[in-house]
């Protein structure tokens, strides 16, 4: 257990910053549901994919390419179903959504969990900044053409940031969603963690006022030693590599929060939360602000049909 770990303890629902995504299982068979997971050929969501499987889950596991899901699949015990899906690229994600439609499932859980952090130069997909794009776009486009094929009690989980506060204080850029007008590594990364957010918040609202039980949440991993780091400076990098067994969380504490988001039966009627060390949390009041989250999904509807 690093320093913080033991600081910080456990929080109301019985786990927290220390608590492993095997933790949160241990007591759970999974073996009648299927989910989804993003970006499950590395870090943490290779781990979630990995627990998931273990207990018995169907894993439609997605990587960038046909060679990284499938040995990401070759690592996990169970049930796994290797997925192409680049998010990056509005095609290999509706093909994705196609091919799991093929599948013929009912999804139980929906795991956003890929993404990319701090480019330190502006670069843009579609004329959108890049980060905003795969980390929100992307993500977009995949739940909502798979929505139909989501349990009556199906779940969420839009794997965000407590960098989402480091988004500009005036919230999502409506009129620089290039970040021409303005780009920072960190204000653009915070930026689409906070569409994350608001993503899963209107979701939220919108299964409320819906005949299902559904439900969206957002889930701050905690900091955690991963691949996410490969665009950060080698003496930052370092830093944090060094310190981090003293101060961050290892990959199966960081997994922990999507995975009770996702399974754990104290989170089945949880929706529109911030979720943090397993834990209901606050986000920034952007990221609460139900008028921007309706915005942020209009906007993206009109950004998706002009893909
Ligand atoms: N680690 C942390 O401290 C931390 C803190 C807060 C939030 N998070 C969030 O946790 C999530 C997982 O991050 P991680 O730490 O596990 O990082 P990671 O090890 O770098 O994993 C990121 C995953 O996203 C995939 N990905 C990147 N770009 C993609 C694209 N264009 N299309 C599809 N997939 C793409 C990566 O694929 P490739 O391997 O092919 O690049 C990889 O599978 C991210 O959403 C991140 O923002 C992490």
């Amino acid at each position: 257990m690093s320093i913080t770990g033991f600081l910080r303890g456990k929080g109301p629902s019985g786990f927290g910053w220390s608590s492993t995504a095997e933790e949160i299982v241990e007591d759970l068979d999974l073996s009648d549901r299927t989910i989804l997971i993003t970006g499950s050929n590395s870090g943490l969501g290779a781990e979630t994919a990995r627990v998931l499987a273990m207990k018995g889950a169907k894993v439609l596991a997605t990587a960038r390419t046909e060679e990284k899901a499938e040995a990401a699949v070759r690592e996990m015990e169970g049930e796994a179903i290797p997925l192409i899906c680049e998010l990056g690229d509005p095609q290999s994600v509706r093909s994705c959504a196609g091919a799991v439609r093929d599948l013929e499932v009912e999804l139980d859980a929906i795991i956003c969990n890929a993404g990319i952090m701090a480019l330190p130069k502006r670069e843009t997909l579609f004329g959108y900044e890049k980060q905003f794009f795969v980390n929100h776009v992307g993500h977009f486009i995949l739940v909502t053409e798979l929505l139909d094929l989501l349990a009556d009690d199906g779940r969420v989980i839009a794997v965000t940031s407590e960098a989402h506060k480091m988004a500009p204080a005036d919230g999502i850029q409506f009129d620089d969603l290039s970040a021409e007008k303005h780009y920072g590594a960190w204000r653009a990364y915070g930026h689409s963690k906070l569409a994350n957010v608001l993503f899963a918040r209107e979701l939220a609202y919108r299964f409320e006022n819906s005949d299902t039980s559904r439900v969206a949440n957002a889930a701050h991993p905690g900091p955690i030693d991963t691949n996410l780091t490969r665009n950060i400076n080698v003496l930052a990098r370092g830093i944090w590599s060094a310190f981090g067994p003293f101060f961050l969380k290892s990959i199966p504490e960081g997994a922990a929060t999507q995975t009770w988001a996702a399974v754990h039966p104290d989170t089945a009627e949880l929706n529109g939360e911030y979720l943090l060390d397993c834990n209901v949390a606050r986000s920034s009041s952007n990221a609460a602000d139900l008028e921007m989250a309706h915005r942020l999904w209009e906007v993206s509807e009109e950004i998706v049909a002009g893909l």
